[in-house]
């Protein structure tokens, strides 16, 4: 039976949630209310005392339903804000989680010049979150998102074309560095690898187990895997001065520190998330050092 309004929809919706142990239940069923109504937050506003149609109310009862199994809801609305940009999704891209916004931020404090044509990299880019991001807060920027899976690739170019940015961003399909030009000089390489050691990716909650691709999360077999890979080839495509940032999992920071050390880069900043984990580290090419290419 279709409720009498979109406010009794929701209210009835947020009961079933919670009773199905979901966290953030009221916020989830508003969340997907929007997507069945097809509008946006002031859509549903100005709705709720209307009744729904009985297809947006059929949607609605799917969508809820789909979520107490566990999808989270960006996997059922099929994108995700981010840095205030909606990314697509798709089942082989991470879903972008706030914590990366914190590198996002990092970036744009070591590229300041809202006016200079950086030259970025975002090695395993997934949906394009970082590339995007920065390059949409850098207008003359000019950035290349690398992944070893194609349909992230793809999923990023489209991305990249719905919010205006495909004119300078570039997305290529391989490993790491690996699809970067042997000439390239770049300003910075942004990356936030898989991290998750593969020994406690069952552990992990079902929400990301069930629904990320193991190829974002399964970090080898101490989580470092991709560091190590990125330590031995991303500083030689950095200019001096140049910049490699990543984002790390949690106790990583001090072992990944390590190995850009090893690699001649100077650590400059280790930065926190909002939980106050370190999550960020920061390392710069130094002036003066400029390595040949491998
Ligand atoms: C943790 S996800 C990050 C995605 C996106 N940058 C974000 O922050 O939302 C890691 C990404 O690395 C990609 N990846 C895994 N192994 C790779 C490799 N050897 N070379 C390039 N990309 C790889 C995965 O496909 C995935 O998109």
């Amino acid at each position: 039976m279709t409720a009498e309004s979109w406010g009794a929809a929701i209210a009835a919706a947020t009961a079933r949630l919670r009773q199905a142990g979901v966290e953030d239940a009221a916020a989830d069923a508003r969340l997907l209310a929007i997507e069945a109504l097809g509008g946006d937050r002031t859509g549903l506003i100005s709705a709720l005392r209307d009744r729904p149609s009985d297809r947006a109310a059929g949607r609605f009862r799917t969508l809820v339903e789909r979520r107490t199994t566990g999808v989270p809801v960006s996997r059922l609305r099929g994108w995700r804000e981010f840095w205030s940009l909606p990314l697509g999704l798709s089942a082989e891209t991470l879903d972008p989680r706030p914590d990366t916004e914190t590198l996002v931020g990092a970036a744009l404090t070591v590229l300041p010049d809202r006016k200079a044509p950086y030259r970025l990299a975002d090695l395993g880019t997934g949906s394009g979150a970082i590339l995007l991001a920065l390059l949409s807060e850098r207008p003359r920027a000019w950035g290349l998102g690398l992944d070893l899976a194609e349909g992230a690739a793809i999923q990023a170019r489209t991305n990249a074309v719905r919010l205006g940015l495909a004119d300078r961003a570039g997305f290529v399909v391989g490993h790491w560095t690996e699809a970067l030009r042997h000439d390239a000089r770049l300003d910075a390489i942004l990356s936030n690898p898989p991290y998750i050691p593969s020994g406690t990716l069952e552990g992990l909650a079902p929400e990301v187990r069930d629904h990320d691709p193991r190829l974002a999360l399964d970090g080898g077999e101490d989580g470092l895997a991709a560091y190590r890979a990125i330590a031995a080839t991303a500083p030689v495509r950095l200019r001096p001065g140049g910049w490699l940032i990543v984002e790390v999992g949690s106790g990583q920071a001090r072992a990944v520190s390590a190995l850009f050390r090893q690699a001649g880069l100077r650590i400059e900043a280790v930065l926190a998330d909002l939980a106050g984990l370190d999550r960020v580290v920061c390392a710069q090419k130094m002036v003066g050092v400029d390595a040949t290419d491998g």
